[in-house]
């Protein structure tokens, strides 16, 4: 049993800062932060919290599902990701249901911080395994600008807000998922509710480069499939270095490894439904492709998915 994507939506916030924007106040410049990083701007949202930006990707990932034929009532699950939800009771996607009158599907939130969606579209696949569902809709959706400190120049210029949502349903073919955590190195990545955010940034890139190349091996391992028959490997948009990294490391062609961290950052949860979405409305995402998901980020947490169109 797999997935198949039958709607994508996302929100992206109107207001842009590029890196010459965090200038203003912090001691960086547009070189520094795209030869390390490969990002130019990043998306701020000001007034709509994760909850909102969540409900209108949520909102386009049903219009282009209705293309498909299904409705709000068709929907069996609602799974919101986030590590910044504006509201904690009830759930975010609770409240999405709600909205968008998904009467007979369950609906709570997880947090998994950027392995978030990889992990959440994995559970979902094994609640259709066990007959409990067929359709969900999976979001991603972080308000990032809430919990940075904006003076901290070595994390606040990772990252961005948006958010992303897919409709997935079951589908007969063979399925595969990888996930990992190792709370023993949590302290790499932290923040309390209400604070800022923290993180050693080498010892960051040190486990991505590591563990990224090991579960996308070990989720083809257990697909038996090679790397030639992937048609798309989709990687947690942190770093255009370690995504780099990553496609030298498995010898995969670059072609297959979209990236759009150049215009978005790292929007965690939200990244590869972000991704996704784009790849979806430009018109890349064909019947019947095969395509490997892979995230990583605090926890500290890593997986894998795979996933058909
Ligand atoms: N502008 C200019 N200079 C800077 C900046 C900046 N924004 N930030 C740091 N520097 C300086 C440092 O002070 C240091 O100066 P020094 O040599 O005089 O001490 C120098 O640049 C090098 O700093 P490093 O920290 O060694 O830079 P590095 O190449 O490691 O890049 C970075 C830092 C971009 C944070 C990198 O380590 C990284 O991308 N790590 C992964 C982080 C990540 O992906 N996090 C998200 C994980 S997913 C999740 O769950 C949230």
């Amino acid at each position: 049993m797999t997935g198949k994507i039958i709607g994508t939506g996302s929100y992206l916030p109107e207001l842009v800062w590029d890196n010459h924007k965090l200038t203003e106040w912090l001691d960086t410049n547009d070189e520094w932060i795209r030869e390390r990083t490969g990002i130019g701007q990043r998306h701020i949202s000001k007034d709509l919290g994760a909850g909102k930006m969540a409900l209108e990707a949520a909102k386009k990932a049903m219009e282009d599902a209705g293309k498909a034929g299904l409705g709000a009532e068709d929907l069996d699950a609602i799974f919101v990701c986030t590590v910044t939800p504006d509201i904690m009771v009830p759930s975010i996607a609770c409240e999405i249901q709600k909205m968008l009158g998904a009467v007979n599907a369950f609906a709570y939130d997880i947090n998994a911080a950027c392995s978030g969606f990889v992990f959440v579209y994995n559970m979902a696949v094994a609640y259709m395994e066990t007959g409990l569902i067929k359709n969900a809709l999976i979001i991603g959706s972080e308000q990032l600008s809430s919990m940075m400190d904006w003076n901290d120049r070595s994390s606040c210029i990772l990252f961005g807000d948006g958010a992303g949502a897919v409709v997935v349903t079951a589908c007969e073919q063979k399925g595969a998922s990888v996930m990992h955590s190792d709370g023993a190195s949590g302290e790499a990545l932290q923040c309390v509710t209400g604070g800022k955010l923290s993180m050693d940034g080498q010892k960051v890139f040190r486990f991505a480069l590591k563990r990224v190349p090991e579960v996308v091996e070990e989720i083809l391992a257990k697909m038996e499939m090679e790397k030639e028959q992937v048609d798309l490997f989709l990687l947690h948009q942190a770093n255009m270095r370690i995504i780099e990294a990553v496609i030298k490391r498995l010898g995969l062609e670059p072609e297959k490894v979209p990236s759009n961290i150049d215009r978005m950052g790292n929007t965690s949860s939200a990244s590869l439904p972000i991704l996704l979405d784009e790849l979806n409305r430009e018109g890349k995402l064909r019947t019947g492709m095969k395509l490997v998901m892979a995230g990583f980020g605090a926890g500290l947490t890593w997986g894998a998915g795979y996933i058909t169109t």
